[in-house]
């Protein structure tokens, strides 16, 4: 990071190269969301349907809320509450500062749990790699390792540890150069465990049910998951792209780094799909498992490879530092909102939202074993979390993004941060302010009403 700037006493960063703009936001958006979270969800939610309205999703809300989320990062150059009180004198849009903060923590206390799950499976790749593809097997030791309570609280806390030590040194140092490198190496591997999938005997129903759209399943909580799935592997809606863009230089092209961002993840997702799917049917998994379900499927592909273990390790070690990439950005929002609006030290900062974050990842570890009759409006605390930010915080912080850029902040502006008619025609940015201004309000307000009654 160079030419720091100061703003409201504070001086805030810049990313360093154009190289390292789109690594740090392909970085937050390629994570757990992509290779986890996606295949589970489509997998409850009928596969080709849940994909299907997906795509749509990325391409009428995802995109068009990220250069939103750019505009007004890079416009102000300040933290998700800082920004729009920079940009309006309604005190109502800095709600906008609390859904990101209550968000993001919310997200890191489900997240963290998951990413201790890539740890202690990397652990027993490397020291007891034992070959099962018996899905009864694996479904048992998934089991007693999730609900055995301490254990996986201790991993949570563990990854949260690491995640602190790279915000501590300042993210883009470290997180900048590390996404470079690793990055288009997760690519890689995973394009091999595809072409590994392809192989399988369970090939052609996995496509099938990963490809193939049965629109009667097109119901409206399969759009709600759909759109909560979109904004999450954006990592939209709380103000992450906010954070990040407060640290780009004016020369970025917004758009164009939205769209690259938006078709690297959404590449990854598909690829996931691709490699879980076919063995899902091949080892008779239920495709609606949940958030176990990589767990299962993957160590039974591992067990069936030349060299099983070794690409076990690196895939899990990958996952681990695609799951940093991705919790290192979330932290960062409310980070930079201590640090800016409240004068903390970034060691403090990031020292009060390490522990906070500890604390709901152990409660949410728990809720798997000791703690699963705790529960709030029938969830556990690990679905709760997940629940309240992806399908509520996460689409609301986007509306009223959306809703802000789109009828409120002066036109002139989003032509500036956008760069219509020099690097961007003209009509494209009028189709974002179109999506910014109707589909997106629209569509997530219609979404809500039925997805939450139904
Ligand atoms: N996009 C990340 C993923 O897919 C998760 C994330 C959500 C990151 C919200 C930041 C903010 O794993």
């Amino acid at each position: 990071m160079k030419n720091k700037v100061k703003i409201s006493g504070t001086s805030v960063p810049r990313f360093a190269t154009r190289m390292g703009v789109i690594a740090v936001t392909v970085g937050s958006a390629v994570g757990l969301g992509n290779i986890w979270r996606f295949p589970y969800e489509a997998g409850v939610h009928g596969g080709g349907a849940f994909l299907l309205v997906y795509l749509v999703f990325i391409a009428v809300m995802g995109i068009p809320v990220v250069c939103a989320e750019m505009i007004i990062g890079r416009k102000t150059h300040s933290n998700v509450h800082g920004a729009f009180a920079a940009l309006s004198h309604q005190r109502f849009w800095r709600v906008t500062g609390v859904i990101g903060i209550t968000g993001a923590l919310a997200i890191l206390g489900f997240y963290s749990v998951v990413a201790g799950w890539t740890l202690e499976y990397l652990r027993q790749s490397l020291t007891s790699f034992s070959g099962i593809h018996s899905q009864s097997l694996l479904h048992a030791r998934f089991d007693a390792f999730a609900t055995n309570g301490w254990l996986p609280a201790a991993w949570a806390v563990m990854f949260l540890a690491l995640n602190h030590i790279v915000l501590a040194r300042g993210v883009q140092k470290g997180i900048e150069r590390m996404s470079n490198l690793l990055m288009p190496m997760l690519f890689v591997i995973m394009l091999v465990f595809c072409v590994n999938s392809l192989m399988m005997p369970g090939m052609k129903e996995g496509l099938t049910f990963l490809f193939k759209p049965d629109f009667s399943q097109i119901t409206p909580s399969v759009c709600l998951g759909a759109m909560g799935q979109a904004f999450f592997s954006l990592s939209l809606g709380l103000g992450t792209m906010i954070t990040y863009s407060a640290y780009f230089n004016d020369g970025v092209p917004l758009v164009r780094t939205a769209s690259v961002t938006a078709v690297l993840d959404t590449l990854t997702a598909i690829l996931a799909g691709i490699m879980i799917f076919p063995a899902v049917f091949t080892y008779g998994e239920q495709p609606a498992a949940g958030p176990r379900l990589v767990f299962e499927v993957l160590p039974a592909i591992f067990a069936d490879m030349t060299g099983g273990q070794w690409w076990s390790v690196a895939f899990f070690l990958l996952l681990f530092i695609a799951s940093l990439t991705s919790t290192v950005s979330m932290s960062e929002i409310p980070i930079a909102y201590l640090v800016q609006q409240r004068g903390m030290s970034r060691r403090g900062a990031t020292l009060t939202v390490t522990l906070i974050s500890m604390a709901l990842g152990v409660v949410s570890a728990m809720s798997f074993g000791p703690w699963s009759d705790f529960t709030i409006c029938g969830l556990t605390f690990f679905n709760f979390l997940d629940f309240l930010s992806s399908n509520i915080l996460l689409p609301l912080g986007g509306m009223i993004i959306s809703v802000f850029v789109g009828w409120v902040l002066d036109r002139a502006v989003v032509n500036e941060q956008l760069g219509s008619g020099r690097q961007v025609p003209r009509r494209i940015v009028s189709a974002i302010v179109f999506c910014l201004r109707w589909v997106a309000p629209a569509g997530i307000a219609i979404i809500f009403i039925t997805g939450l009654i139904g």
